[in-house]
C-alpha cells in the first residue's frame, strides 16, 4: 500500500494488478514488479472515496503521486485514465457507537501490544484483560497465535502475509471498537507502516500502541515456545528478530521494558494509561 496524493487530497492506494508494461530500463520488471523508468498501466484501489478526474479532463485532479509511506519518497507519478466507483455502499444502523458506549459505561479502545516473540506481549495483555474485567470493563483479547489457527490460517510469515495478517487483525479490532469494547491485541506486528495503518483505521484517540520491549538476547534466553532454538538452527525461515526484521515503534503511547520487571506492575501501567486517556 502506498500513500496516494492527488491535488490537495491524500489517501492510501494499493495496486490490484499491473495490466500492461512498457520497459525502458535495462532490467524490465515482471507481472508483479515495475522497474525504474518503466511505464505501466495499473489498476489501483483506494482505501477511501476521493475526488478525482480523468487526466485528460483535468490535470490537477487527474494526476497523482504514489509515495512510500515509510520514507516519504515519491515512487511513481501517474495519470488517471479511467475511474470506477465502488458498488458497495456502507449500511448505517440506528444504534450508534455513542449508544453502545453509553450502555457500556466506558469508551472503547484498542491496546496494541507489539514486540518480539517472547517479549511478553500475551502475558501482559492477559493480565490487563483480567484487571479490566475486575473493574467491570467489557473486553476482548485478540492474539496472533490464536487468530493464526482460524481467521488467518491461510497466512504464513512472509512480509506480504504479515502485512495481510495485521490488516485483518486491525479490521477485527475495529469491529470490536464499534461494539464498544476495550480490545487487547498481541501481535508481533513487525512493520511500523502496518501499525500506522491500523492506527489510521481505528483512530488516533482510540488506538494505543504499547511497545513490549525486551532485547533479542533476553527473548532467546526465555524462548517460551522453543521457537528461537529452532529458528537459530535455521529450521524456521523468516523468524522475527533472527531472520526477519522487527521495526520498533518510534513514538509508542507506552514503552514497557520487560527485562526482569514484574508483569503485573506493567499491566498496572497500562491501566493507568487508560485512566489518563479517559477510556475508563
Ligand atoms: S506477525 O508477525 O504476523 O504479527 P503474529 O503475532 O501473528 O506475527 O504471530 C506470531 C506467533 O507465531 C509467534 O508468537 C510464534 O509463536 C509463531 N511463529 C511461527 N513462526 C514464526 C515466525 N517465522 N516468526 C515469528 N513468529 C512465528
Amino acid at each position: 500500500r502506498y500513500e496516494f496524493r492527488c491535488g490537495t487530497s491524500k489517501g492510501t492506494a494499493s495496486i490490484k494488478s499491473i495490466d500492461a508494461r512498457q520497459a525502458f530500463g535495462e532490467a524490465p520488471g515482471t507481472d508483479t514488479h515495475i522497474s525504474q523508468n518503466e511505464i505501466a498501466r495499473c489498476t489501483l484501489e483506494l482505501s477511501k472515496p476521493m475526488p478525482l478526474d480523468l487526466f485528460a479532463t483535468c490535470r490537477d485532479t487527474g494526476g497523482f503521486l504514489l509515495v512510500d509511506r515509510h520514507t516519504g519518497e515519491t515512487l511513481a507519478a501517474g495519470m488517471v485514465r479511467s475511474l470506477q466507483e465502488s458498488n458497495i455502499r456502507p449500511q448505517k444502523g440506528e444504534v450508534t457507537l455513542q449508544d453502545r458506549t453509553a450502555l457500556m459505561g466506558h469508551r472503547p479502545a484498542v491496546i496494541w501490544f507489539t514486540g518480539l516473540s517472547g517479549a511478553g506481549k500475551s502475558t501482559i495483555a492477559n493480565l490487563v484483560e483480567q484487571k479490566l474485567h475486575t473493574l467491570g470493563v467489557h473486553t476482548f483479547a485478540l492474539d496472533g497465535d490464536n487468530l493464526r489457527g482460524g481467521l488467518t490460517r491461510d497466512l504464513g510469515f512472509s512480509p506480504e502475509d504479515r502485512v495481510e495478517n495485521i490488516r485483518r487483525a486491525g479490521e477485527v479490532a475495529r469491529l470490536f471498537v464499534e461494539a464498544g469494547l476495550v480490545v487487547t491485541c498481541a501481535f508481533i506486528s513487525p512493520f511500523r507502516m502496518d501499525r500506522t495503518l491500523v492506527r489510521e483505521l481505528i483512530g488516533d484517540d482510540v488506538f494505543l500502541e504499547v511497545f513490549v520491549d525486551a532485547p533479542l538476547d533476553t527473548c532467546i534466553a526465555r524462548d517460551p515456545k522453543g521457537l528461537y532454538k529452532r529458528a537459530l538452527r535455521g529450521e524456521i525461515p523468516s523468524f522475527s528478530g533472527v531472520s526477519s526484521p522487527y521495526e520498533a515503534p518510534m513514538n509508542p503511547d507506552l514503552h514497557l521494558d520487560t527485562t526482569g520487571a514484574d508483569a503485573s506492575g506493567m499491566a498496572d501501567q497500562v491501566i493507568t494509561m487508560l485512566r489518563a486517556r479517559g477510556v475508563i
